[in-house]
C-alpha cells in the first residue's frame, strides 16, 4: 500500500519522478500516488508538480537513516536504533514493546505526548521524534535527577554541535534566546513502569525543532538550525544518543552528583531570576531561582525562608 510518506521518501529534489514510475514502483494506480502525493502540503512538505512530467521534492530532506544512524554509534555502544514513518508516539511504541538500549525514532506522530497532558507536534523531514528505553535496577525515588540530567545531555551535546546558546528551563525544556526573551526548541518527556523498589523502566522522549518550528504550536517557538547547530538531522541523533547513553551509564553508577548539579545551573535560563510557579492546586508562589536540591527539586527563594518545588505538579514562567 502507498503512503504519502513512502512517496515521498522516494522523490529525488534533482530530478521529477513521473505517476507512471511511481504506481509501477508501490504497485498502484498513478491515482493513489496523485491522491496520496496530494496529503505533502498537510506534512508540510512541498512539491513541484509538472504536468505530463512528474513530481519533484523542493526541500532536500535528510529522512531518517536506520542503517546510518546504527553505524554512526560507538562500537561498544549497547544500543539499538529503530526508525519508523508514521506511528502514533514514539513513547507509547517503547512503553507497549520496551528493551533497554532500544531507541525509536519517526518521521512524523499522529498523538505525540508532551508534558502535563498536553500534545507534541513535529513537522516531517524538519523535527527529530524519538524515545530511549533504559532498565534501572532501582526504583522511582533513586531517579529524582532523571529529568534533568537527561536535559543537560541532550543541551551538552546542542553545544557541542555548534549550539552555543542552549538552555534549560526547569526542569527540562530546551530553550534559545529570541527576542526580549526565550524560544522554546526541545521538550522531554520521562514515562515510567515499575515496582517501587525497581527495576524501573523508563521511557525517555525527546521532541527537537531542527529546521523550523511547528507552525501550530501556542507558545514561542524556535529552532536548532538557525542558532549554530552544524550537522544533519540524522547526525545529531546520532550524537544524542551516544551522549544520553553515557549519561545515564554514569547517572545509574553515581546518581544527581554536585557536579551534575553545578553543570545544570550553570545552564539554566533563568537562574537567579525572579519566577512565578502556578502550583496544581492553582495558587501562584513568587521567588528567586537559586539552584537545584539533590533530588532535582526547584529551589525557589522567596524573601526569608526557601521552598522546593517538584515537577510534577508545576508550571513555571519567569516573572516581568
Ligand atoms: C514537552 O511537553 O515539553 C515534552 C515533549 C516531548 C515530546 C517527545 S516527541 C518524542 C516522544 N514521543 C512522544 O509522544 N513524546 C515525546
Amino acid at each position: 500500500m502507498a503512503d504519502t510518506l513512502s512517496i515521498l521518501q522516494a522523490l529525488s529534489t534533482e530530478h521529477f519522478t513521473s505517476g507512471a514510475a511511481l504506481a509501477e514502483r508501490f504497485q498502484c494506480s498513478r491515482a493513489t500516488i496523485s491522491g496520496a502525493l496530494a496529503l505533502s502540503e498537510t506534512y508540510g512538505i512541498a512539491l513541484e508538480r509538472k504536468h505530463g512530467v512528474g513530481y519533484r521534492l523542493i526541500p532536500k530532506v535528510d529522512w531518517l537513516d536506520q542503517r546510518q544512524l546504527q553505524a554512526q554509534l560507538a562500537t561498544n555502544s549497547q544500543l539499538q536504533i529503530r526508525c519508523t514513518g508514521i506511528t502514533d508516539s514514539t513513547n507509547r511504541q517503547l512503553l507497549q514493546n520496551p528493551g533497554h538500549g532500544l531507541a525509536l525514532a519517526a518521521e512524523w506522530q499522529t498523538a505525540g505526548r508532551g508534558r502535563r497532558g498536553r500534545n507534541w507536534q513535529g513537522q516531517i523531514g524538519s523535527s527529530l521524534l524519538f524515545s530511549l528505553c533504559w532498565q534501572f535496577d532501582g526504583g522511582p525515588s533513586q531517579l529524582a535527577g532523571l529529568p534533568l540530567v537527561v536535559g543537560l545531555s541532550v543541551a551538552q551535546t546542542l553545544a557541542r554541535l555548534g549550539v552555543q546558546d542552549i538552555a534549560l528551563k526547569w526542569p527540562n525544556d530546551l530553550l534559545l534566546p529570541m527576542g526580549h526573551g526565550w524560544g522554546k526548541v526541545g521538550g522531554i518527556l520521562i514515562e515510567m513502569q515499575g515496582d517501587a523498589l525497581g527495576p524501573s523502566l523508563v521511557v525517555i522522549g525527546i521532541g527537537l525543532n531542527v529546521l523550523a518550528p511547528p507552525a501550530d504550536v501556542d507558545q514561542q517557538a524556535s529552532s536548532l538550525s538557525g542558532a549554530g547547530l552544524g550537522c544533519t538531522r540524522n547526525a545529531l541523533l546520532a550524537n544524542l544518543l551516544q551522549g544520553l547513553e553515557q549519561q545515564l551509564l554514569q547517572f545509574a553508577q553515581d546518581g544527581f552528583t554536585d557536579a551534575l548539579i553545578r553543570q545544570w545551573e550553570s545552564r539554566h535560563a533563568w537562574q537567579g531570576c525572579e519566577v512565578e510557579a502556578l502550583l496544581a492546586n492553582g495558587s501562584r508562589q513568587r521567588g528567586k531561582a537559586v539552584g537545584l536540591s539533590a533530588d532535582g527539586n526547584l529551589r525557589l527563594a522567596t524573601g526569608a525562608e526557601e521552598i522546593l518545588l517538584g515537577s510534577g505538579d508545576v508550571s513555571l514562567r519567569q516573572s516581568a
